[in-house]
């Protein structure tokens, strides 16, 4: 400490003695410190030299992956003042869509129109950023003290006990105390289906699989047809919301918000044309549980599924499988591919989400992009760890995917028309109009088939847009962005 105040006081000679000494003895000591440091150290390499002989190139790589380290420290601290909605913190800041609205969404659309209305709405935000960068300073100097808490946006205001973040779609009586009603919280999980009228026994079948002491049930009626499920038995104690031609991932966005689904253990976003004979969704969970698998599906009975990718396909050794092998053709993959659609990946037709990958997921899905094309190849961001490891395929517990189109449809099959359990587009009473329809169902799915390329494309962009533009996000699978597979 002396040593500090030496610098002005060199010009006098008597304190320049003094400063002098007290430098010499200061030194000495850091000689003496040193030494002994030195000491041990030697002591220490001559311990270690060997190994170091043998480990240098892994000893290389520690220092660098401790730069790394350092640099993403430092990065971190920078970046942890963001306050990202919780589970979003796997994807870059561009992609995360917090919001969404009950606006419906035509299946088609021409491009253009949709880019226009884009840029409109992009210049209305413009407008309104200054108003809430001046709120934005407000706050900041109000609560320097609380800034860590990271409150749910809006609930400032609020003393933090009374704040209810979370719901759930359990049916409440109308009276009877909530206290005493609900002393243990059953342990459940959600199935949600959009579904149409044309495959109501077929959704039924699902349905009924799933016991209802483990699982709430709700639909998506796409077709808008509600009146005609209420003769099922389990109807009134499953949950019905109604929008005329709307997706599963236009429903999934508005009504499956992480904190209002918050207390299910698993999501099983399912589409309505599957077969669950072999499919017991209790033993499921089991497998999943056991597996850690944080995204899944069960496997396709390939003697009688439509399967379009190899990986869902299901094989008869084992419970799960996580990767497939592909060595001839395009889109090849070996044991050591790290990229889906070879691991890490499941189709969109029957995904099953665990709460944390769904309250990422979420956040992933667009509002705008319905059909949610490119999005299976992202999920692994939200695989709460390596995705080649907790995403995978359940063989034990499979299902039939019986291809069935709806809305027009993602895949072209002739049982659409003639299926028994009554998959026609129209009802059968009127002949003329069936006919007819079957022309602009093919119409419909060709515009269907291009809206969905179109968002492909669209969801791409804004993507490697949210990843160069997040300085604060790193890619755990850096090799994707290089030559992004599909
Ligand atoms: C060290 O890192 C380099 C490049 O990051 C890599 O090619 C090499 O295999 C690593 N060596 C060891 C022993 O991990
Ligand atoms: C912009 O702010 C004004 C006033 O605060 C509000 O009326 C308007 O709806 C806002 N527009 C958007 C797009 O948020
Ligand atoms: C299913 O529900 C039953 C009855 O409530 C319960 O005992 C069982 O633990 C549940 N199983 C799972 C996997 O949640
Ligand atoms: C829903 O889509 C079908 C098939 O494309 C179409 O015939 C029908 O008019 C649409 N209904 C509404 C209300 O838009
Ligand atoms: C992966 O394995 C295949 C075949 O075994 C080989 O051709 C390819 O070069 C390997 N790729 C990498 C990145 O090691």
């Amino acid at each position: 400490m002396k040593l500090s105040n030496c610098g002005p006081l060199l010009k006098d000679p008597s304190y320049k003695r003094r400063c002098f000494c007290n430098l010499i003895s200061a030194a000495a000591l850091l000689c003496i410190i040193s030494f002994v440091g030195s000491a041990f150290v030697t002591i220490d390499i001559k311990e270690k030299i060997s190994a170091w002989g043998a480990a240098n190139s892994m000893q290389t790589n520690q220092t660098n992956s401790k730069a790394k380290l350092n640099l993403q420290i430092a990065q971190s601290n920078l970046c942890k003042s963001q306050c990202n909605p919780a589970g979003s913190e796997p994807l870059p800041k561009g992609i995360i869509t917090k919001t969404s609205n009950f606006e419906m969404q035509p299946l088609w659309d021409s491009p253009e129109r949709k880019k226009i209305s884009a840029r409109r709405a992009a210049n209305s935000v413009q407008t309104n950023q200054t108003n809430s960068k001046a709120k934005l300073n407000l706050q900041t100097t109000q609560s320097n003290l609380c800034k860590s808490q990271c409150k749910p946006a809006g609930s400032e205001l609020l003393p933090k006990g009374i704040i209810s973040q979370t719901s759930n779609f359990e049916m409440q009586p109308l009276w009877g105390s909530p206290e005493t009603k609900g002393k243990t919280k059953p342990s459940k999980s959600l199935l949600a289906i959009p579904v149409g009228r044309k495959q109501k026994r077929v959704v039924s079948q699902i349905v009924e699989k799933f016991p209802s002491n483990n699982f709430t049930i709700m639909l998506f009626h796409y077709d808008g047809v509600v009146d005609e499920w209420s003769d099922l038995q389990w109807s009134d104690s499953a949950l019905h919301i109604s929008a005329i031609n709307q997706t599963k991932w236009w429903f999934a966005k508005r009504f499956l918000h992480p904190d209002i689904v918050a207390e299910y253990n698993y999501i099983f976003l399912w589409d309505e044309d599957l077969e669950v004979e072999n499919f017991h969704p209790l033993r499921y969970l089991s497998i999943i549980q056991r597996e850690g698998l944080e995204i899944s599906q069960p496997a396709l009975d390939t003697a009688k599924s439509e399967v379009h990718y190899g990986i869902t396909a299901r094989r008869r050794k084992g419970d799960v499988h996580r990767r497939m092998y592909k060595f001839r053709g395009s889109g090849r993959c070996y044991k050591n591919s790290t990229a889906p659609p070879c691991t890490g990946w499941v189709e969109m037709m029957a995904p099953v989400f665990s709460r944390a990958a769904w309250r990422c997921t979420w956040h992933m899905i667009q509002n705008d992009l319905i059909h949610a094309w490119g999005l299976d190849m992202k999920l692994g961001y939200c695989a709460q760890g390596d995705r080649s490891k907790k995403v995978g395929v359940v063989d034990r517990e499979y299902i039939v995917h019986k291809g069935i189109s709806s809305l027009g449809g993602f895949d072209e099959n002739k049982q659409n028309m003639d299926s028994p359990s009554g998959a026609s587009q129209t009802k059968p009473s009127n002949f003329k109009k069936v006919v007819h329809h079957r022309s602009s169902t093919l119409k419909d799915r060709y515009a269907v088939r291009k809206q969905s390329y179109f968002e492909l494309d669209l969801f791409r962009k804004r993507w490697q847009k949210a990843v160069t533009e997040d300085k604060c996000w790193i890619d755990p699978y850096p090799e994707l962005s290089k030559n992004s597979t599909q």
